[in-house]
């Protein structure tokens, strides 16, 4: 198992733990941020790989703490196994307002109910050992209750769903028009509608993003990659903007 490090400068760390995913499961990437000897995972999965994921973000923290875990959205793959993430470590999760009184229906024991605190709509700054996180909302890309992550020191965008190239093989997008028909299908079917990328992209062009990281697949490597995916997304329809023939009832 290994782990590939994204930003390090001493006090501050960015890690991409390895996919370890198999066929009939969909890729996920699970993320850590440690900044001296606090750390977030952000959508640490669900519990067909959670001990593998617990192993290796411990041995990527190095003797540091689990302070924060970070939840996108509501989906199994974000957050089913956040029972044992909480009761084998200290840390607060955090998720949207919107999903905290649903996910405790993964099963999640009573003493640790408490530490999965709300996000509200507008989002929120959280500190992190000294550094302080913005958590953006991302609201309909894809779930109604949705939270990307941008962090100031390494200036990666944690963008959790959107963006994400299920399946892709490269680590890194090399060639943006390249990696566009692995973003498609995914991007038109589970983001909800283009207005809200479109609010998206206005947002994230206010920030300067060195790095953008979904929660599957390739990694946007480089503020021109990340302008070119934020250009596709602002003309791209998607969700409700391809419905006008889908409702029909299906023929016997
Ligand atoms: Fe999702
Ligand atoms: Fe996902």
């Amino acid at each position: 198992m290994t782990a590939l490090t994204l930003f390090d400068n001493g006090h501050h760390r960015n890690i991409l733990l390895e996919d370890f995913s198999e066929d009939s499961v969909v890729q996920s990437s699970q993320h850590l941020i440690i900044d001296g000897t606090d750390a977030m995972i952000l959508d640490p999965g669900g519990h067909r790989f959670y001990r593998q994921v617990m192993s290796a973000t411990m041995s990527a923290l190095k003797g540091g703490k689990l302070t924060h875990i970070f939840l996108s959205h509501q989906d199994p793959d974000v957050a089913s196994a956040l029972n044992g993430w909480l009761t084998t470590t200290e840390a607060t999760a955090w998720a949207s307002v919107l999903w905290t009184r649903f996910m405790p229906h993964f099963g999640m024991d009573r003493f640790v109910a408490q530490r999965l605190k709300g996000i509200p709509d507008e989002g929120m700054r959280l500190m992190l050992g000294q550094c302080e996180l913005c958590i953006l909302p991302a609201h309909f890309l894809h779930s109604p209750g949705n939270f990307h992550v941008y962090d100031p020191v390494s200036r990666i965008l944690y963008s959790g769903d959107l963006g994400a190239s299920p399946g892709a093989q490269a680590r890194e997008v090399a060639d943006f028009a390249a990696h566009v028909p692995q973003l498609e299908a995914f991007h038109r079917r589970y983001m909800a509608s283009r207005k809200a990328a479109q609010a998206w992209v206005r947002m994230v062009r206010t920030l300067h993003v060195e790095v953008m990281a979904p929660q599957h697949g390739a990694v946007f490597r480089g503020p021109a990659l990340v302008a070119e995916f934020l250009a596709w997304c602002e003309e791209t329809d998607c969700g409700v903007d391809l419905i006008a023939d889908t409702y029909r009832v299906p023929a016997k």
